[in-house]
């Protein structure tokens, strides 16, 4: 692998629950990268979530966001968890994240949700239904209904309470996170499914409308379907290989994404990007989410963590070759039936946390070995 030298600046903010235990198998294949090829990473480590609010009082301090925006790419491993129950809601773990996402306007979501041959039967459907299945759902990631106002709970004052939020949508956030299905689509299947309510909300009507003016302007060579979201949970289930590129708003987005990535069997093996202006760094995480059920005993699947920081390298340090051979290890580990406890199928070895992230470097050093 011939690569120049770069000093790739990289936040490490590896989290809560099993998000350090992750962190750690990313920081090997950093380290394995740095000794192997010509790239060197500048790394910065901090905290988010509730080990950022057991140390700074907040779940995402303010030098922790100044580090984040002087970076190239940011890498999370996941926020939450019970121990932070009690704190006040403003400050709970998942509040650093949100916060970051709409502090560097990190619109763009990309959740692509593969299966893997490999894994064809870890999915709880039949393995003709979901073989060869590649996805990928582009969510809204910083407007709608999660931070929409007005927004709170009121008492009204007879003993009764009321929670409100608020959906809402402008054009021109309805407009740019069509460009970015639209663009990515023309890379892949040439395929967008928008998905929305437009049959009881109005922001769903806008939704539709603004798509379909941009794809008449823009996209006219790229197919579009619209589609109702509760159909598109549906149709995701039924027959899941009718989608290419689904792009939809931020709530629809977070529960489409995730019953999207249980197709795929293990929602320990996707990673994910999100994505703002050009020159903004963009953050990169696993879908799953802290898992504190099984945080600190070696279970944790490392894979979706790895494969975010491959998809940084390729989207925000262009350094696709690097991303590549990452992805392709972990397809080669995965054949050769190296699992951990969440994709364990009969006939394989389980491995822990760390013997997973050891199994990737050594099939990494075999593969350049053999390039050599
Ligand atoms: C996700 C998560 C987050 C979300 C939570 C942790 C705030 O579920 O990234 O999908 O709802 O966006
Ligand atoms: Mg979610």
């Amino acid at each position: 692998m011939q690569l120049e030298t770069r000093n790739l600046k990289l936040t490490l903010l590896p989290g809560d629950g099993i998000g350090p235990e992750v962190m750690t198998e990313v920081k090997k294949v950093i380290g394995f990268l740095e000794d192997k090829s010509s790239l060197s990473f500048d790394l910065h480590e901090d905290d988010i979530g509730g080990a950022a609010y057991d140390r700074y009082g907040q779940p995402l301090a303010d030098q922790t966001l100044d580090t984040c925006r002087a970076s190239d790419a940011i890498i999370i491993g996941a926020v939450g968890g019970s121990k932070w129950d009690g704190v006040d809601y403003n400050l709970r773990p998942e509040a650093g994240l949100l916060r970051l996402r709409k502090e560097l306007d990190l619109f763009a979501n990309l959740r692509p949700a593969i299966v893997f041959d490999a894994l064809v039967d870890a999915s709880t459907l039949k393995p003709e239904i979901v073989k060869g299945l590649d996805i990928l759902i582009v969510r809204e990631l910083t407007g709608g209904v999660y931070f929409g106002e007005p927004r709170g709970i009121e008492d009204l004052g007879n003993g009764e309470k009321r929670g409100v939020n608020t959906q809402v949508y402008t054009s021109s956030e309805i407009q740019r996170i069509g460009r970015v299905a639209f663009d990515l689509a023309k890379k892949r299947g040439n395929h967008v499914t928008s998905c929305e309510k437009a049959n009881v909300m109005e922001s769903g009507k806008l939704w539709r409308e603004e798509i379909t003016m941009l794809h008449g302007k823009d996209f006219a060579d790229v197919k579009l379907d619209h589609m109702y979201a509760d159909n598109c949970a549906m149709q995701l289930l039924r027959n899941p290989s009718q989608f290419d590129v689904i792009v939809t708003d931020n709530l629809f987005g977070d529960i489409l994404s995730d019953e999207a990535a249980m197709l795929t069997g293990s929602l320990g093996m996707l990673p994910s990007a999100s994505l703002g202006a050009p020159g903004v760094p963009g953050l990169y995480e696993p879908v799953h989410g802290s898992a504190p059920d099984i945080a600190g005993q070696g279970k944790a699947n490392p894979l979706a963590t790895i494969l975010s920081f491959a998809m940084a390298l390729r989207y925000s340090l262009n350094e696709g070759a690097a991303a590549d051979m990452i992805e392709s290890a972990v397809q080669d580990v995965l054949n050769a039936g190296i699992r951990t406890a969440d994709i364990m199928a009969e006939g394989c070895t389980e491995v822990s946390t760390s013997a997973m992230g050891d199994a990737l470097i050594a099939q990494m050093d075999k593969t350049l070995q053999k390039a050599a």
